[in-house]
């Protein structure tokens, strides 16, 4: 579960599990708060307001996770590299890093078309992406209003997700458009084990951490302005995201620590293609029936959420290619684009109004979503009618962005952006 800010009004707690409830700052009343904890917990699990939330800070917090004044500043990475070097390492080579709009191009791209169709709409730009893109930022709530712009100077723009973001994260408030954090004031860093003495800094013990709760303050969901569900985890996922996406791994956390596994941070995703390999398994067969023979291709999504996922504009597609006897090309299931055959597209678009495949800032619902959801089979035919079939290659691919993507944003093609992944393939004779 996540447990909610005061203003967000009513949660339950289930008192079995444990909680960490203080930041720094509010350490000296934590007494009183047990007490009250414990009441709460003897009357069951009732819903009850977030009682022991009384800094005054967070009153003005509307929906962004900007560290409350007399906090202990966020630190910069690589001064935990010393100690945690392959962690480091890791990280460095993470989307986590490269997440702010003045690293990833693909990213600034996609926000310079937002800012340029807001300015013809004559309204305000802004950088609202920082909540995800860039929560580090030390002015966030300008960027995020439009008051202030990014600055490649500034390294709390530049550093997208770094190390004392995630593990100061205390608690998750829930919103309607999207989610935002609490990070604690004295520094403390958690994780799922508990508190160890005599350390270069203090650490703490926090159930977000065990399962990857913790992830869900940028990866649960984010709608537009009406309100139409651009990306969305939190009802499409079950599962341990850790399990899958932060996977042990040879080699100690920290040096002169014995330690023979710590959780890779590299976190792959779309980019990686073994991680795409282990989304889905592809089959083939050819089946005669009525005297034709027909092509069955199966899908199947084996993790545990959507594939592909999050982002509306990753996508999909099984490409069939038919060759004669001498190998040569006669037949190719989609000749314009993979828009032609939806059955056979795993992608989600937006419209507006009657246009299909608009930006997700003017989206004013869902055109279609077929991508495989958790667990999902998807059995797609071809009839073979040319009889100088010979063989056909079935193909998985994916892409990280649509063709038509990178023109209308003007997403650089750096060879990783525009690629087809071949996920899978599977060739076979007539
Ligand atoms: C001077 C060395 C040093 C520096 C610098 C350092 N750490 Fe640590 N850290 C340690 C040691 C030692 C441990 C205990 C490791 C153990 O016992 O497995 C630790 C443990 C941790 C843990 C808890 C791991 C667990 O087993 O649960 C986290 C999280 C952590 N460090 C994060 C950070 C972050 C983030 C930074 C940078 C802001 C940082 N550390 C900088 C030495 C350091
Ligand atoms: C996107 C969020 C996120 C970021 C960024 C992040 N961590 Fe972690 N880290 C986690 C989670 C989740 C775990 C697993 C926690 C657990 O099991 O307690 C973890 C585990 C750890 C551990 C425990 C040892 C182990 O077995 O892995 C250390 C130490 C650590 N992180 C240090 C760092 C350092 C140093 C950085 C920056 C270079 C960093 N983390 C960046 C989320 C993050
Ligand atoms: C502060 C917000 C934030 C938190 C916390 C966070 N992420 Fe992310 N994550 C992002 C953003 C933003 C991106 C996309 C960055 C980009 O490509 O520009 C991303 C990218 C990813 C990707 C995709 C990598 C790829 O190849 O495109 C994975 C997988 C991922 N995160 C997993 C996790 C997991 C697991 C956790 C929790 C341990 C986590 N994230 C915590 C913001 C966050
Ligand atoms: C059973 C394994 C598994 C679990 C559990 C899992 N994932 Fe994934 N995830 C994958 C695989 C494999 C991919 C690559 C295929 C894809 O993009 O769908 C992926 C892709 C992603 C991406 C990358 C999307 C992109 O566009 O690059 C994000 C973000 C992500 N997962 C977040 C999460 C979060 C958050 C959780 C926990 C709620 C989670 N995942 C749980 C296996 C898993
Ligand atoms: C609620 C959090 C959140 C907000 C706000 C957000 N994003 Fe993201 N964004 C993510 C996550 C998480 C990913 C990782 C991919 C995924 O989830 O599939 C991502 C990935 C992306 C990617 C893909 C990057 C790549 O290289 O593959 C682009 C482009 C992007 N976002 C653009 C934007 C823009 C532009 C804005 C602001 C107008 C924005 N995002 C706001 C969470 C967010």
């Amino acid at each position: 579960m996540i447990r909610k800010l005061a203003n967000d009004a009513l949660f339950a707690l289930p008192c079995d599990k444990q909680y960490n409830f203080f930041n720094g700052g509010e350490k000296q009343s934590m007494k009183h708060q047990l007490v009250l904890f414990a009441l709460i917990c003897l009357l069951g699990n009732l819903p009850i307001t977030y009682a022991t939330d009384t800094n005054a800070h967070y009153a003005t917090q509307t929906y962004t996770h900007e560290l409350p004044k007399g906090a202990v500043p966020l630190a910069q990475s690589k001064e935990c590299a010393s100690c945690h070097p392959t962690i480091y390492n890791e990280w460095k080579e993470s989307s986590h890093a490269r997440s702010s709009a003045l690293v990833n191009p693909a990213h600034g791209a996609v926000h310079q078309a937002f800012l340029k169709a807001m300015k013809e709409k004559g309204k305000k730009g802004n950088y609202h992406c920082a909540n995800c893109h860039a929560p580090m930022a030390d002015n966030i709530q300008e960027l995020m209003t439009g008051a202030a712009e990014l600055d490649s100077n500034n390294w709390t723009h530049t550093e997208g997700t770094g190390c004392t973001f995630c593990h100061r994260i205390d608690s998750i408030g829930e919103k309607e458009t999207f989610n935002h954090y609490k990070l604690n004031m004295d520094g403390t860093l958690y994780s799922s084990n508990p508190a160890k003495k005599d350390l270069p800094h203090a650490t703490e013990q926090s159930s977000l951490f065990t399962k990857g709760e913790v992830c869900m303050g940028c990866h649960s969901h984010k709608l537009n302005k009406k309100k139409v569900p651009i990306c969305m985890m939190k009802d499409v996922s079950q599962g341990n995201c850790l399990e899958c996406h932060m996977p042990e791994v040879a080699g100690p956390s920290t040096v002169g620590i014995d330690g023979k596994t710590h959780r890779s941070h590299t976190m792959p995703g779309g980019h990686d293609i073994e991680m795409l390999k282990k989304a889905v398994t592809l089959d083939a067969e050819i089946i005669s029936k009525d005297e034709e023979q027909h092509l069955v291709v199966t899908v199947k999504n084996i993790i545990k959420h959507t594939f592909p996922s999050t982002n509306p504009m990753r996508m999909a597609l099984v490409k069939v290619v038919a060759k004669d006897k001498e190998g040569k090309k006669i037949w190719k299931k989609f000749t314009k684009s993979p828009l032609e055959d939806r059955q056979a597209l795993f992608f989600k678009a937006f419209k507006a109004g009657d246009k299909i495949g608009v930006p997700s800032w003017l989206a004013d619902g869902i055109a279609f979503d077929t991508r495989l959801k958790a667990g999902e089979t998807r059995e797609i035919t071809y009839v073979l009618n040319d009889p100088e079939i010979k063989q056909v290659d079935v193909m998985l691919i994916y892409r990280l962005f649509p063709g038509k993507a990178i023109k209308a944003f003007g997403i650089p093609e750096n060879g990783i952006n525009e690629k087809d992944y071949l996920v899978a393939q599977k060739s076979l004779t007539l």
